[in-house]
């Protein structure tokens, strides 16, 4: 009697599979027809099936989605290892991906190269214009003063590097009333310090090709401009400090040291009791008047006003990315600031506590400008143990 097929092994994974083929992001027929294939070949005896099987049974944890997901981001990787990355973009129908990934599977040590990737690889996409969000409250409460800010899970340290370097952002299709996103991303945010922390450093050759292996393959075109972009900002910044770091296991960063955390793009990847420990450690990083932004697949908790629900499955939703702004003030309360139409956010309207912020001038605003006029804070330095 035949194995049993992946189809009967996990029936959630081709659910994810199968749904992800319909509706692929950014309705990409580069995806698409990569889900196809898998699908096909996933429902048949074979190496896809085996090795889809054996990806499950070394690595239990993974969730379906992220499964998914890794599928185009392990072949883009061992396509730019083979310098052919661009070529992936080509690859639109069902026939560009059956040839594809018959090469991949019906050369052992290829195919054990694929499945060890699958197993220990996890998404770090990191995107300047997400920075946007957070960039936006910024330049809204400080208004110019001079603020520093940490970046928490900074993958290549865009986010505050960019932000000294006055790098500017895409276009967006900006809803929000009198179009206020696009204004503030054009002011200048003062930056005095700077600090990104990652567990990868984004410097490293190893971290940054696999983190341009994990654009999506209709952004594979932009990747020579990523590469200038990642070289002038990691030349050009000069006051923004690293720290390689695991933020959950890591317990002796400093206290009251920063203005803002940023948390982009992290939380989501995180357990539900990890989550905490990092929005723990964030706050503690603040001072008494500083602010946490929060950018993520996530959504206030009606249960909680202090909680946020973090969700991967929402990156499919239309508006399910969204900025968040907490501070001690108002007891940790989370205000949605804005949704963004997906991760690349090109597309922004107003968050349900938009008025809250933009509009009404919240009173830790003026108390900032208070405190922070004409005086040096303490240098924002950290040494490694
Ligand atoms: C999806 S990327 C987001 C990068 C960037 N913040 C953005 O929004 O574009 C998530 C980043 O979080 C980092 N990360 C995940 N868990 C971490 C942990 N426990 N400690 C430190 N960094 C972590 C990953 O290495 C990765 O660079």
């Amino acid at each position: 009697m035949p194995a049993p097929s992946t189809l009967e092994i996990d029936r959630n994974f081709v659910d994810t599979l199968s749904d992800q083929a319909k509706n692929p992001p950014g309705n990409d027929p580069v995806l698409g027809s990569l889900y196809t294939v898998v699908l096909d070949m996933a429902s048949n005896e074979g190496p896809m099936a085996e090795t889809l099987r054996s990806v499950k049974r070394r690595r239990p944890d993974i969730t379906n989605t992220h499964l998914v997901n890794l599928l185009p981001r392990t072949i883009q990787y061992m396509r730019l290892k083979e310098h052919d990355l661009l070529n992936v973009a080509t690859f639109t129908t069902p026939e560009h991906w059956e040839a594809e990934l018959s090469r991949v599977l019906y050369d052992e040590p290829t195919r054990q190269t694929w499945e060890n990737l699958l197993v220990n690889k996890s998404t770090t996409t990191t995107v300047y214009q997400r920075s946007a969000g957070p960039y936006a409250l910024i330049a809204y409460l400080y208004d110019g003063v001079p603020v520093s800010i940490a970046d928490l899970g900074c993958g290549g340290n865009y986010t505050l590097r960019g932000m000294e370097l006055r790098e500017s952002f895409k276009a967006i299709t900006d809803e929000t009333p009198n179009q206020i996103v696009t204004r503030l991303i054009s002011q200048r945010v003062n930056l005095r310090r700077g600090l990104g922390i990652d567990k990868e450093n984004p410097d490293d050759r190893e971290v940054r090709d696999w983190r341009l292996a994990c654009r999506y393959p209709e952004e594979l075109r932009e990747i020579p401009e990523i590469v200038r972009f990642e070289e002038r900002l990691r030349e050009g910044s000069r006051r923004v400090q690293f720290l390689q770091a695991d933020l959950v296991s890591f317990d002796w960063l400093p206290r009251r040291i920063v203005d803002v955390v940023i948390l982009s793009t992290i939380l989501y990847q995180l357990k539900p009791e990890e989550q905490v420990i990092l929005l723990t450690r964030a706050k503690s990083l603040l001072k008494p008047d500083g602010i946490l932004a929060v950018q993520d697949f996530a959504a206030k908790d009606p249960q909680s006003p202090t909680t946020l629900r973090f969700d991967e499955t929402w990156s499919g939703l239309k508006f399910g990315y969204r900025t968040f702004l907490s501070c001690r003030e108002t007891d940790w309360t989370c205000q949605e600031a804005l949704q963004w139409m997906g991760g690349r956010c090109n597309v922004v309207r107003a968050g349900e506590d938009f008025d809250e912020i933009f509009i009404k001038t919240p009173p830790y605003s003026k108390a900032l400008r208070k405190h922070s006029n004409g005086k040096e804070h303490a240098p924002l330095i950290i040494a490694a143990a």
